[in-house]
């Protein structure tokens, strides 16, 4: 993800890609810090960070990594795509792609997604995927809803 940093945090010159995630990435000194995150993980190698191509052109960012939000570092899923490419499926197919991975690949007994309540769109992107709403907690400064996939039923 290293020779994508410039361009994630040109994507989140946007404020709609960090409206609902408790700090404004917008600002660029704040989303180099979370850039920099990013680049610091060193977590299990098969997990991580991936950007999202098309064509070539980074056009989104999504995750697969032990939670820091959810007990026991459970597996935790994220998914980010520039507004000018949504509504057409793109998000979609990255976050199945990773979530199969994890779950067909990887063998992982379950992938949690936390999504802030008024994010619709994420909400809906997560239905589609087959996540169940498992409940709702305060998680990134603000009200979520907690889901898991499971190997079989997603
Ligand atoms: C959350 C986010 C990725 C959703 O973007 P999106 O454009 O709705 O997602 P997709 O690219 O999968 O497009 C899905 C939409 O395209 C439509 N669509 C068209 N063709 C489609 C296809 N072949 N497959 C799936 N959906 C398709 C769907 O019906 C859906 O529209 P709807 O939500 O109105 O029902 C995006 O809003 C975003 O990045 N937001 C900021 C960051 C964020 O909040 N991330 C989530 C943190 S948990």
């Amino acid at each position: 993800m290293e020779r994508h940093a410039d361009g994630v945090v040109d994507l989140f010159a946007d404020p709609a890609m960090s409206s609902l995630s408790g700090a404004d990435l917008s600002d660029p000194a704040l989303a180099r810090r979370m850039v920099d995150s990013r680049l610091a993980y060193d977590g299990p190698p098969e997990l991580g960070h991936w950007a999202v191509l098309l064509g070539g052109d980074l056009v989104g960012l999504a995750h697969l990594r032990p939670s820091g939000e959810l007990p026991g570092g459970l597996p935790e899923i994220g998914w980010y795509l520039a507004v000018r490419h949504g509504g057409k499926g793109l998000a979609t197919e990255a976050a199945r792609t990773l979530l199969r991975h994890g779950l067909d690949e990887l063998v992982l007994h379950s992938i949690w997604a936390l999504i802030h309540v008024d994010n619709a769109s994420s909400l809906r992107l997560a239905a589609r995927l087959g996540f169940l709403p498992v409940g709702e907690g305060r998680h990134y400064n603000g009200p979520h809803r907690v889901h898991v996939a499971l190997p079989g039923q997603v």
